[in-house]
This record gives C-alpha cells, structure tokens and sequence, in this order.
C-alpha cells in the first residue's frame, strides 16, 4: 500500500472484469493468469491501480456479484497462489490491486443462506431479510432492481427473503451486528494479503429499510460505513469507492469527506441518467441534452469542491460504450473518444478507465436475445414484453444501453476470438474486432490508446488538475462545452466540441499560452474566435 496521504487524489484507475479480459489456459474464460500476462500493457498505458470485479467463489449469476465465499477464488479464473501473484507482481510494477466487496447481498449457495432458510432458530437466520406473506401474497410491492417483486417465497420455512438483485442474491441484514462483524473479518482477510483497497457494490442499499420501503440511503448507512472504517481500512492509508446511484451533493460530501471516516470517495451516476426518459426506467430512451450535461457535472465538481471527492468516469461494465453513447461509434469514432476522454480528465476526481476504452471499444449492438447472456438483460426482456413493449423496441433499448454491450472479451488483436482466447469465448467477441484492437492501437501513434497515455501523464505533471478550482464557461452554448480550473498561478481551459459539425466559440476575455493536448494536429490558438471542427477538443494552459 502506497505511504503518501490521499495518493488516490492523483492516481488513474483501470477497471478490470476478469471474465473478459484475457483467458490463460483456453476455456473461453477470462482469469487471473491472463491479468499478470497483461501487467505490462497497463503499466505502459501509466495506471496506478487495478480495480479487481468480483474474483471470489461464486455460482456466477451474476458474473460473481453473487458470492459463495469471501475468502476462495472462483475455480475457473485460478487459484489463491495466483491472486496473490497478481498482488506481488502488481506491486513490481508500482500498480495496486483494489477489489470489488459485494455485501449487501450473497449468493444463495453461500453457506450463510443455505443455514439461513434451513429454520427460524438458526443461528444464521437473521444474517438475512425473512418476512412472512401478507394477506397469502408478498410482503409489500418492493422491486428488484432485475424486475419483478423484491420478495421470493420459501417453502421450507414459509417465509419470504428480501433481493434487490436476482432472487440468487439474496440481502444481508445489516441491522445484525454478528453479520456486519463478519464481513470485517472479509475485509480484514484481503488487507493482510496486500490489497489498497475495496470498490463497494450498491453501498448505498445496505442501509435499507425494507418494512419503510427504503432502499437507498437508510437512516444507519452512514453508521454502518463509519463503524466499518473504524475496524477496517481505516487504520491503513487505503482508497474506498463507494457505489452510490442516486446520491445527491449532500450526500456525497458525507460519503467522502475525511472528517466523517467513511470513504474515500463515490461513484455517483448522475451523469449517467441523462440519456433516459426522466422518472422512467432507463430503457425509455432519450437524446442527451448538453446543458444538462454541463449542469450536471458542473454541480458535483463545484459541491464537492474542498469538501469531498469525485471519481472521473464514462464507463464501467454496467455501463453501454461510450463512444456509442455520447459519441459517435462510426465517422468520428477516434475523434469522439478522443474528445470525451479529454472533457473528463480535465475535471477534478480520480479518473477511471474501463477495459478497452483506452483503445475506443463500442457497443457491441447485438441483434439478437439469445446474445445477450446477462441475466439483468433476460429479465427486464420478459418484464417488458409483459409492458406490452415491442421485440424491436426492447432489442433497439438494448442495443444502445445493455450492460452486455461493455462485456465482451477485450479486443487484443485479429486474430481468431481477439486474441483473448484460442476458443470460443463465454461471450460473443464484438465484430469489429479486426479493426479496433490492442495490437493496431500500438502501432498507430495517433491512437486513443496513446492519447490516453498522453492524458495521463499530463495531469500527473500538472497540479492544476488535481487541484485546481473549476468554473463553467459559455454556460448555454448547446454545441461546445467549455470550462476553466484554476489553481495558484496555473490556469488551463478545456473547450470540447460534442458534436460533428463544425462550430465557433468566442472566449475573448481569455488568452491561450499553449496548447497542452488536443485531439487535431493543428488546432487553433485564438480564443476570441476559436472553431472547433467535429468532436476537437483541446486544453490551454492560459494567461
Ligand atoms: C452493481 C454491480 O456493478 C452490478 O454488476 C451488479 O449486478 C449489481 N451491483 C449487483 O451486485
């Protein structure tokens, strides 16, 4: 772990999804073996840390977020001598390994359930969320964040038990102290083997209410997390992030400030609910608006300001592609996911990279149902098809939001299966993988990969973007978004172009000294008439 204070504040994180990522041993699966082989690329793409998805035992419902038990490494993906490989090898080159702890819910094929359903008495009973049915029917109209009821009945108590995810995960009942004890010892067991810390899974629901219909932000979240840093990381000098879907500034400042001892930061997805119909599900879908963009990102970076702590991100693997989201997957694929990296990693926060965004993977449009093997996907299927939604219109939602469009196998090169596997993967490798690959970004100096690696090495010289102070500029302009940090005697200003068109701004009250990166070979430096052609985008260090 690493000494300095707050080291996270200028690290770059890299999101690794072991079932996708690089298969050693040819079963068409992803593992750990496959990671170490790849500890050299990311350590020549200048990450800091690896945020490890869900690498334990587990049925793979879920892809792992379903957990057997805390302390085995699923078999398929390798052994413990091997994760712990992964760390040692990891830290040789200067990179830390985060993993992702999943505890508002289990598997339920860990032994903790399985004692659980068995009787009332049982010791483990109350490790989880029991009702009995009301009036012969469930216990109230709680959803699943899979659709469908909240609640599954249980013959062999008959009882009903709480899952906000697939009826395979059931909820941990956080109100037990026995239970919350436990997963200490979790995760105390990965701090000893050398980990820098955890990505907590929907953080936000372990302080639920279910009997109030609660589910996010519960009156003890905030006891619970601190209570956890006390007798956990917090005596070690670790990074957390939370995952917290709809927190608000307040919120979020709670979550991250270093007086309350919760986390070090959060992931919140505000940003990330523009495209969709508001107060609708996010299958109902929607153009973004820029301006909501800009207000959006411009609250968070001003709320947290001094007071808390962002994280940077466009992508993860519950998230579509985002040059196929806010981008442009086709013409100006290049350009577009040159142009939202550099929005990004002008803000401030700890940026983080998905698996092959560095190199501008896309989404991966199945046409088909039987493509899409996550089981969030099959279940909102039969849900909407019940809506009364069309098959075209469900498949068209999926193609552009689906989470498996972020999960096929990485694109290391073009040979057969990506270079990911010499056999057919679990999932289907995306088609364009002869084109958008490791390999053809390598060679060409002019890639998202080496704009990326650009990126990152500017803000590791630069301390305007780790601390410098922003402010939006050319608020309502619908087509460039444009904003300033400032920090001591270093300012830069961003202006990105989000659309194909070409557009001028004029930000005569500024002067540019140089230009620090831009996506264009030959950008302009007149700020009183800057056109910006499709999808450029630049930062100046000003006067
Ligand atoms: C959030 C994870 O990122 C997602 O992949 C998972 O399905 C749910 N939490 C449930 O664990």
């Amino acid at each position: 772990m690493r000494k300095e204070k707050n080291w996270w504040k200028n690290s770059i994180i890299y999101e690794v999804y072991p079932k996708s990522f690089q298969d050693s041993n040819d079963d068409g699966i992803g593992d750990i073996p496959g990671i170490i082989a790849r500890l050299d690329y990311l350590n020549y793409l200048g990450i800091d840390v690896i945020w490890l998805c869900p690498v334990y035992e587990s049925p793979q419902v879920d892809n792992g977020y379903d957990i057997s038990d805390y302390t085995k490494i699923f078999k398929p993906y390798g052994t413990m001598e091997d994760m712990e490989k992964l760390i040692h090898k990891s830290k040789n080159f200067g990179i830390e390994i985060i993993m992702d702890l999943v505890v508002n819910h289990t598997s339920n094929e860990h032994e903790w359930f399985r004692e659980s359903k068995k009787n009332k008495s049982n010791k483990f009973r109350d490790f989880y969320i029991w009702r009995e049915a009301v009036n012969g029917d469930v216990p109230n109209d709680l959803q699943s964040n899979f659709g469908g009821s909240a609640w599954k009945y249980d013959k062999t108590t008959d009882e009903f038990y709480l899952h906000f995810y697939s009826d395979k995960q059931p909820d941990l009942n956080w109100k037990n102290l026995k239970m919350r004890k436990e997963i200490w010892k979790i995760i105390n067991f990965w701090i000893d083997k050398g980990i820098s810390g955890f990505r907590m899974d929907v953080i936000d629901l372990i302080g639920k209410e279910p009997d109030k219909m609660i589910k996010e932000n519960g009156p003890h979240l905030h006891e619970y997390l601190h209570e956890m840093y006390e007798n956990t990381y917090g005596k070690y000098n670790l990074m957390t992030v939370g995952e917290t879907w709809g927190a608000s500034i307040e919120e979020g400042i709670h979550y991250s400030n270093p007086d309350c001892r919760e986390l070090s930061m959060i992931f919140q997805f505000e940003h990330m609910q523009l495209d969709k119909i508001s107060g609708k599900s996010r299958w109902d879908l929607k153009t973004l608006d820029l301006l909501e963009l800009k207000e959006v990102f411009s609250k968070w970076q001003t709320g947290l300001f001094d007071k808390g702590w962002n994280s940077l991100f466009w992508n993860n693997h519950d998230l579509p592609r985002i040059v196929s989201r806010f981008g442009d997957d086709s013409t100006f694929r290049i350009e577009s996911a040159k142009m939202l990296a550099t929005l990004l990693y002008g803000m401030q926060g700890t940026p983080f990279i998905y698996q092959g965004e560095e190199i501008g993977m896309t989404n991966a449009h199945f046409d088909h149902l039987e493509d899409y093997v996550d089981v969030e996907t099959q279940n909102i299927y039969k849900q909407r098809i019940a809506q009364g939604f069309s098959h075209e219109n469900i498949i068209n939602s999926f193609k552009k939001k689906a989470r498996d469009n972020a999960r096929t196998p990485m694109q290391w090169d073009s040979t057969l299966f990506s270079g990911f596997s010499n056999t057919d993967p679990w999932m289907k490798v995306n088609k364009n993988y002869q084109e958008i690959n490791v390999e053809n970004s390598l060679k060409d100096g002019d890639s998202i990969f080496y704009y990326y690696k650009k990126l990152i090495k500017l803000r590791k010289k630069n301390d305007v973007f780790i601390y410098g102070k922003y402010e939006l500029m050319d608020k309502n302009n619908p087509f460039v978004y444009s904003y300033k940090r400032v920090y001591t005697h270093d300012s830069i200003l961003v202006a990105a172009n989000f659309t194909s068109k070409i557009t001028t701004l004029d930000l005569v009250n500024e002067k540019a000294q140089e230009i620090l990166i831009s996506n264009y070979a030959d950008s302009s430096y007149d700020l009183s008439n800057l056109t910006l052609r499709p999808y450029e985008s630049i930062i100046f260090r000003i006067r």
